[in-house]
Formats: C-alpha cells, sequence, structure tokens
C-alpha cells in the first residue's frame, strides 16, 4: 500500500486532535508517510500541533515526518491528500450568525437558515482561493473538504471548479446518526450500508440495509418511536445539545413515519419550537466556546506540560473515521459505498442536474460513483427544491453581489418566510460581516406603511 503525504488545512480546528487519534487507528486502512498542518493562526495552531506532536510520538513512530507552518507553498506542495476544514470569522462569528436571526424571532444556527447564509458568504472566497493555491501547489491531490456550510461551499465550489474531479464535499452528520443505528442493531456502523437522498444537513435514509442486505429500517423506526434515540459517537454522546437534538428526531418519526430524517431537518419541520428553546446569549457558538474548544485546549495543554499522554483521555470519534474510510476507499480504489456530495445529474431523477446532493456513492479512485435514486416523492421533492433554491439564491447573491438574491434566498428558507423579517435579518447580517462579506448592491428601503 502506497503511504500517503496528509495535509490538514485549519490545523488549529477543535477537530484536529481527534482527527489525529482516527488517523493512528485507521493507520492500516489508510497509512500516512508524512501529516503536515496548515493554518493561517499560527497560534492557534501551535498549541494543537505541539500536542500532536507528541502524540504521534507515542502512537504512530513509523510516521516519517509531521510539519506545521502558516505557509502555504511550504504546506502546500507534494500532497497526496489535503482535508479542510476552515472556519471563515472563527467562532465569534458564527456566534454573530445565531445571534442576529433569534433577535428577529427565526432559527440561529450554524449552518441554517439564515446562519447558514452569513457563514456561507463568508467561507466561499477564502475555499476558493485555498482550492486554486492547492492546485497551483498540488495538482493531483486530492482534497476532501468538510468546510461548513458544506451546502453552499460545495455549490460554489461546483460553480468555480467545474472540471475538477479530485475535490469532494463530504459531512458526518449522515455517519454519526448510523453510529446510533449501529447501537441500536449491535452492529459495527461500517457494517450498515445505507439508502439515502437529500441535501447537505437535508436529507432522509430511506433504507437502512447490513452486508448480507438484511433490511433493519423497521426495526430501527420502532427502536426510536419506542424507546427514543440518543447520540452514541463519543464527541456528541455527552452533549446536552446533541442529546436534545436526536431525542426530536422520535417527534420527526412520529410525524413523518416513511422515511428517517437527518437530524438537522429539525430546523426546517420545527422552526417556532427551536426558536423557542433558544437562549440568545447561550447559542450553541457559546455552548462550543465554553466546551469543546476548552476541553480540547485543556487537552492540547495537559500534553504539552507532561510531554506525554499518559494523564489524559484521547477519543476516536466517527468525524474523523469516517473522513478517513472515504479517503482511503479513494487512494486505494476500495469501492466503499458512502454518503457524500455530488452534482446530481440524473441521481434524484426529478431533480435539477445541476445540484449538489447528498447521497450515497461508491468510493473510487475515478470519484464518487453515486448510485440512482429515482424519483422521490411530492412531499421531500417540494422541500427539497425550495431548499436548493435558497442555496443558490445564496451563491448567486456571492458572484451578483446582489442585495435582492440574498433577501430573495432568506425569504424562501423556510426558517424565515417573511420578507420583512428577511430583510431586518439581512441587513443586521450585512453590518456584522462588513469584514468578511462582498459587497451587496443595495435595494430599495423597505416600504413603510
Ligand atoms: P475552528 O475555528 O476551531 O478551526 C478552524 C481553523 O481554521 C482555525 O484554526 C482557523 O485559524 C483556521 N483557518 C481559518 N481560515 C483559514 C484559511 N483561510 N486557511 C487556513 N486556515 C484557516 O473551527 P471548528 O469548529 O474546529 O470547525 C472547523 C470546520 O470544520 C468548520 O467549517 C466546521 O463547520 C467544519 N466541520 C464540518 C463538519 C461536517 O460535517 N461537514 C463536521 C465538523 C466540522
Ligand atoms: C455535525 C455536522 C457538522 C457540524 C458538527 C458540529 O457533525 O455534520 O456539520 O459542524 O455537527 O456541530 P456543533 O454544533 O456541535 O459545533
Ligand atoms: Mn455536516
Amino acid at each position: 500500500m502506497k503511504k500517503q503525504n496528509l495535509v490538514v488545512v485549519g490545523g488549529g480546528s477543535t477537530y484536529t486532535i481527534g482527527m489525529i487519534m482516527s488517523l493512528v487507528a485507521e493507520k492500516e486502512q489508510f497509512p500516512l508517510r508524512t501529516i503536515t498542518f496548515y493554518d493561517t493562526n499560527a497560534d492557534r495552531q501551535e498549541k494543537i500541533a505541539k500536542a500532536t506532536e507528541i502524540i504521534l510520538r507515542e502512537k504512530y513512530p513509523e510516521l516519517e515526518g509531521f510539519y506545521y507552518t502558516t505557509d502555504k507553498e511550504e504546506a502546500l506542495t507534494n500532497a497526496d491528500f489535503v482535508f479542510v476544514q476552515i472556519r471563515t470569522g472563527g467562532l465569534a462569528m458564527r456566534e454573530k450568525d445565531e445571534q442576529i436571526p433569534l433577535r428577529h424571532e427565526a432559527v440561529g444556527q450554524e449552518t441554517c437558515g439564515p446562519g447558514g447564509m452569513a457563514y456561507g458568504l463568508r467561507s466561499i472566497g477564502d475555499m476558493i482561493d485555498l482550492v486554486n493555491d492547492i492546485r497551483h501547489y498540488s495538482p493531483d491531490a486530492w482534497i476532501l473538504n468538510y468546510t461548513n456550510p458544506a451546502a453552499i461551499v460545495a455549490e460554489a465550489l461546483r460553480r468555480e471548479f467545474p472540471d475538477d474531479q479530485k475535490l469532494l464535499n463530504i459531512c458526518d452528520m449522515p455517519a454519526a446518526i448510523m453510529v446510533s443505528y449501529a447501537g441500536i442493531l449491535g452492529k459495527d456502523v461500517f457494517d450498515l450500508v445505507p439508502e439515502y437522498f437529500g441535501l447537505n444537513h437535508f436529507g432522509w435514509f430511506t433504507k437502512i440495509l447490513d452486508k448480507d442486505g438484511k433490511d433493519h429500517t423497521d426495526t430501527i423506526k420502532r427502536a426510536i418511536t419506542e424507546d427514543g434515540f440518543i447520540p452514541e459517537d463519543a464527541e456528541i454522546a455527552n452533549d446536552p445539545s446533541w442529546i436534545k437534538t436526536f431525542k426530536q428526531v422520535e417527534q420527526m418519526v412520529t410525524d413523518f413515519p416513511e422515511y428517517l430524517p437527518n437530524t438537522y431537518l429539525q430546523y426546517y419541520l420545527y422552526p417556532s419550537q427551536m426558536v423557542e428553546k433558544e437562549d440568545e446569549n447561550n447559542t450553541r457558538a457559546r455552548q462550543v466556546i465554553n466546551g469543546r474548544e476548552k476541553r480540547v485546549h485543556t487537552l492540547a495543554d495537559q500534553i504539552i506540560a507532561d510531554n506525554s499522554t499518559e494523564n489524559v483521555e484521547l477519543e476516536v470519534d466517527i468525524h474523523g473515521r469516517y473522513m478517513i474510510r472515504v479517503a482511503a476507499s479513494m487512494a486505494y480504489n476500495n469501492g466503499d459505498i458512502f454518503i457524500v456530495m455530488v452534482e446530481n445529474n440524473g441521481t434524484i431523477a426529478n431533480l435539477p442536474d445541476d445540484a449538489m446532493v447528498e447521497v450515497p456513492s461508491l468510493i473510487t479512485n475515478r470519484g464518487p460513483k453515486p448510485l440512482a435514486v429515482g424519483h422521490i416523492s411530492t412531499f421531500y421533492k417540494g422541500l427539497i427544491e425550495g431548499q436548493l433554491a435558497y442555496e443558490k439564491l445564496v451563491v448567486d447573491a456571492y458572484y451578483e453581489n446582489s442585495y435582492e438574491k440574498a433577501l430573495q434566498a432568506l425569504t424562501l428558507n423556510r426558517t424565515v418566510v417573511d420578507a420583512p423579517r428577511a430583510r431586518k435579518i439581512l441587513d443586521d447580517m450585512i453590518d456584522a460581516n462588513k469584514e468578511y462579506w462582498p459587497k451587496l448592491h443595495a435595494n430599495k428601503k423597505a416600504v413603510t406603511v
């Protein structure tokens, strides 16, 4: 097996140490020659990198080199794989994305509704620059992007790099949900084969099979409605917010029992309930700053202080393992089936060809080969078309500097709906994002009656 040179862009991310532990756990499936971190924030990256150095010394002694840098040429030259996990504006801007809509009684969420639009308009430019840089220094590297909001980033990258066959956008949520299904069934998550369709953070499992072809869908539905549904992956199992989110799946399966929903559908199907539950002074961003970020930084400090991992507990989570299994299937042409984002081109027969859809695909060394879904029925088609139009309009707004397209996007979104409210949210978001967004051309003011 050829050993890979891996670059992690966003080395300072809160997910990096988990990813390193997953790389250690998956070294047989995805053996590495070198790991290089790249980040624009030297301090944020350094702490994570210093801890990583110690982890790798102990647990990956066969690795030929570990490097970290803020120099993109040094980082991106000679890469086989580049994992991208950046956050333009950081968690501080995530907090604003979530607070602003809440002030107008709309859902405040990182990737859904107005928050997703704000984050998308910040991320697109950086992501395009990054892919251009990677292609300049490593034209043949595989790029695995999971930077959010993945749906909007994927649509922008599709437009910007239509011929790039080695760029894949991916989300861990379907896999994290499948970890809980595996718990219900007493099986390993990688022994389950999903049938699924939708957009990123906006899809449904239609079937869960095992590798022998046995259908477990009804058992899972019954277990969810009768016994409840809980997160089981290590990263989220003890997180009160994720516990609530998984609990909401019980409601979704009770109301709409045909398919098993992605957890993110709660924001679109129960927006008023979501707004009621939220606290502007303690949105998810604040919880992450006080939770995951603090936990990871404390862990890194401890490893560095001890010059060892002996006093810390290091966990492997599905996020890293999933990305790595997909990468391995691309590197070694395993043809494993994973849910990823691809251009539709007939996969979901009654959706547009140019939609970025999220579907199970055979992952090969020629890229993902999506498995046909066929026609979807009216409820799902209607929901998806509205969401897809929102995503496309956000990307249009970026390219056309169009206030009107941004306003249309928000008005269309199920978490907003009301045009005057969409305008108020948009205006507040323009103010908050001055440093990051393209300048949107002004449109006539709201008419006062
Ligand atoms: P974070 O802010 O802790 O980490 C992001 C890192 O990227 C920071 O260290 C930052 O300095 C760096 N960075 C920002 N812009 C950069 C640029 N242009 N070039 C290089 N480095 C840059 O954020 P996080 O919470 O750890 O999340 C990282 C990203 O991964 C986010 O986009 C998050 O939404 C995404 N994510 C996606 C999924 C998924 O399912 N798709 C799952 C988990 C995390
Ligand atoms: C899931 C989603 C990601 C999201 C992550 C963390 O894994 O698929 O897209 O970034 O959750 O969300 P949180 O709200 O915990 O930061
Ligand atoms: Mn995701």
